[in-house]
């Protein structure tokens, strides 16, 4: 249908034998393929960090705020501009929360000014997204949860392979929340990462995975126990020895996909970096080595977005929004503050097309439609 799609799977035979073995082994649910997925991500974020392979990204942003004691009564500073899923938990978890303003139309990273103002007696988290991979000023970040005693949750969904002054993102918070949704550096299909160095933090979200329960069905099938306790209540939370696999598989990709993708936002910055219709945000600075999850650009005001997505979509180029203000979503009408810079950015936001498997050829389908349509 499309001549140039928003993304495509970075696979081949190695994710199709990982999942046959999977199938192969007889053993479904959780076992040694997901033990092995969670040792290979604790030393790719640095051993320090335990990790818990989950069913999504949102059950582990979900844990986290549960692992952290955030409940009603309890105040969430979350970002403005990031997907739904950071305000959904916050609500399903009984918080009320104050969204925090991006910092400006170059840096669509969450304001430290703006955290600190959300500020109240009430807040018990701050929850930050690192969108498209680019990363927070965390310095400035880390040192307002340490001063006012607030835990951080990293949603780290766009973050696989990016890092702050080099340092993974993902292990600045006290959890943090991995996805690999399909369109992810990560893909999956459907699945998560929940990382934290604290231990009784690490043992909370392991009850919360599954049901409570002390012992996992997997160590009773190898004998080594025979029943277990529930210490605390418990969610379904749990990933599948398939997805487990495939992560392995795609853990050991990321590299070379991310270095792949690099070398197309470069070929995308030759060709619209003179176009004065398009602002690129975070194209002349960088606090660390992003991973170039999404390509998003900014339309100048006097554009008509769905014009463009129009003509683009006549010419075969799929196209998103990352995204549509909270604000605008029936569900959050009047629950949550103004923030007129992230409100702006929904506006007049338009990402293109970006995969590892994408060619410098399409980069230019891309582009040419996209003039055409600025035209
Ligand atoms: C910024 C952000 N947060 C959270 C999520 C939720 O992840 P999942 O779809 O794996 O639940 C996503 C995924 O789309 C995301 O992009």
């Amino acid at each position: 249908m499309w001549r140039v799609q928003l993304f495509k799977l970075n696979y081949d035979e190695q994710e199709q034998q990982a999942v046959k073995e999977a199938l192969d082994s007889a053993w479904l649910t959780m076992g040694q393929k997901t033990l092995d997925f969670e040792d290979a991500f604790s030393v790719f974020l640095g051993n320090d960090f335990k990790c818990l392979a989950v069913s999504n990204g949102t059950a582990a942003l979900h844990m986290a705020l549960l692992a952290c004691g955030v409940g009603p009564g309890d105040e969430v500073i979350t970002p403005a501009l990031t997907f739904i899923a950071d305000q959904n938990v916050t609500s399903f978890v009984g918080a009320s929360n104050m969204l925090a303003d991006i910092t400006s139309m170059e840096d669509w990273s969450m304001d430290p000014q703006e955290i600190e103002k959300c500020i109240t007696t009430k807040t018990k988290a701050v929850m930050i997204v690192h969108y498209a991979g680019y990363a927070c000023d965390m310095d400035r970040i880390v040192d307002i949860c340490r001063r006012r005693n607030l835990f951080l949750i990293e949603d780290c969904a766009h973050t696989p392979g990016a890092d702050y002054k080099g340092q993974p993102l993902g292990t600045f918070g006290d959890v943090a929340g991995f996805s690999f949704f399909s369109n992810k550096n990560i893909s999956v299909g459907e699945g998560g990462m929940a990382a934290a160095k604290n231990l009784d933090i690490y043992k909370n979200l392991k009850n919360l995975r599954s049901h409570g329960m002390t012992v996992p069905s997997f160590d009773r099938y190898k004998g080594r126990a025979v029943s277990y306790d529930i210490e605390s209540p418990g969610l379904n939370y749990r990933i599948d020895e398939m997805r487990s696999a495939l992560g392995l598989v795609q853990l050991k990709k990321l590299d070379a996909a991310n270095q792949k993708r690099k070398e197309l936002v470069n070929h995308y910055f030759s060709r619209l970096d003179a176009v004065p219709e398009i602002t690129i945000p975070y194209r002349h600075f960088s606090r660390g080595t992003p991973n170039y999850h999404i390509m998003p650009i900014l339309l100048a005001e006097k554009i008509d977005r769905n014009k463009v997505i129009e003509s683009m979509k006549q010419d075969g180029v799929q196209t998103s929004i990352h995204y549509p203000a909270i604000q605008q979503f029936s569900a959050y009408k009047n629950r949550v503050n103004v923030t007129p810079r992230a409100e702006y950015v929904s506006a007049h936001e338009l990402t293109l097309p970006l995969y590892p498997t994408m060619t410098f050829e399409e980069v230019d389908i891309v582009c040419d439609a996209l003039l055409k349509g600025l035209s």
